[in-house]
């Protein structure tokens, strides 16, 4: 049983899914989506083809962590009692996680975490995920790390080795996917791209811990980067989350040259990211999407689970204050020397093969293959 709630979990599960389908004779898979997330998560599975085989349909608008946990305990207790699976999966960090894993745990059934490892060590950044992805590592009994970092935060934990597999992001997988079947872009922003000297600036934020007065700040910094920056052309692609999508509306509603997207589909925003010359990001996903393109990234978060793309030089952490992202996006966009040394491919995320390694490891963990997948190995 595949559990799934907001849609970062349905692109990095999804080639999971597709590819536990495409081996019926292995398992029988069934997919749930817990509905924490509605238009958008609905919006990236229909992408993949997959459609859920139930939905408990929790999402109310601005609901709050512990309305989400407890209908998620709920409805999944429902489920996992008529369908009995044998194994669990679930991905990342979202309180879908936490919920679906716990109420695996209480039905005694092996949960695997898909995306295990991820650590910041500060209990409340990025909140509530750092707590959210150690409490589903302590309710795995699989544990598919993506990289031999996160690996090594498990091990540091004292999670038995034996438990661990080096399977590479699923993001990777997703990314390629659509890759190969591009989506068209809005007609305004391929307009606006096509003015001589353009370049795309591609932005995300959305984070709780960014909510009220980080963001007003990033909202700020792309006025002024905007202003300064003929050539700019910056593409906000705007999460549905009222907070979120007030701020941004209120203080870039009427920029020239900022275009506010409303959750733009995801291959649409893999058409972005392809075009983008640079990136400015709060979100995980995104920090291990860029370096696969090698588009220079900058974090607006004063921490990181994920220091892959830092150590290859292709992303840098900048924070949330004004006055040091107008800099650092204006010495990417003045001085070709900087941004060429960030603007270089790397994949220490993955290599495109995590979901075949997650199918491979959970067999063997079942005693239904005798070998041990072989682990990721970034080069
Ligand atoms: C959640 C995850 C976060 C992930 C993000 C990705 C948790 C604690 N957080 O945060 O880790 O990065 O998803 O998107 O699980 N809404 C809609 N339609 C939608 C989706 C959301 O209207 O399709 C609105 C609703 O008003 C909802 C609000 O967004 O109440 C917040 O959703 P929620 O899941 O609580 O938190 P996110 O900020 O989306």
């Amino acid at each position: 049983m595949v559990v799934l709630g907001t849609r970062p979990e349905a692109i990095k599960l999804a080639p999971v899914i597709l590819d536990l389908r495409a081996h019926p004779q292995q398992f029988r898979t069934t997919v749930v989506a817990t509905g924490q997330h509605r238009e958008i998560l609905d919006q990236a599975l229909s992408l993949f083809g997959i459609e859920p085989d139930d939905d408990l349909g929790v999402m109310t608008r601005r609901q709050t962590l512990d309305q989400i946990t407890i209908r998620i305990l709920r409805g999944m207790r429902e489920v996992l009692e008529r369908l009995g699976p044998e194994v669990v999966l679930v991905e990342g960090d979202t309180t879908t996680v936490l919920a679906a894993g716990l109420a695996a745990f209480y039905a005694k059934i092996t949960v695997g975490h898909v995306e295990a490892g991820l650590r910041t060590e500060d209990r409340y950044n990025p909140f509530p995920e750092e707590m959210n992805r150690r409490l589903a590592g302590s309710l795995a009994e699989i544990h598919f790390a993506p990289t031999p970092a996160a690996r090594a935060n498990l091990l540091a934990e004292g999670v038995d080795p034996r438990r661990i597999f080096v399977t590479g992001n699923t993001v990777v997988d997703a990314l390629r996917d659509i890759a190969r079947r591009p989506a068209p872009l809005p007609e305004k922003i391929e307009a606006a791209l096509a003015e001589p000297g353009a370049r795309l600036l591609l932005v995300t934020a959305h984070r709780r811990e960014n909510w009220g007065r980080p963001l007003q700040e990033i909202c700020r910094a792309l006025r002024d980067l905007a202003a300064r920056h003929p050539e700019a052309r910056i593409v906000y692609g705007v999460h549905p989350n009222p907070v979120v999508r007030d701020t941004a509306r209120a203080i870039l509603g009427r920029t020239p040259r900022v275009h506010l997207l409303d959750f733009p589909p995801y291959s649409v925003f893999v058409s972005l990211l392809q075009r983008a010359d640079l990136v400015l990001t709060d979100s995980g996903g995104v920090q291990e999407e860029a370096p696969a393109l090698g588009k220079p990234t900058l974090v607006l978060r004063t921490n990181t689970e994920r220091p892959e793309g830092v150590e290859a030089g292709v992303a840098k952490l900048v924070g949330t204050q004004r006055g040091t992202i107008v800099r650092e996006a204006s010495r990417l966009l003045e001085d070709r020397r900087a941004y060429a040394k960030m603007a270089r491919a790397a994949n220490p995320y993955g290599d495109g093969r995590a979901a075949a390694r997650i199918r491979r490891a959970i067999r063997y963990h079942l005693g239904r293959q005798a070998r041990r997948p072989a682990d990721f190995a970034p080069r």
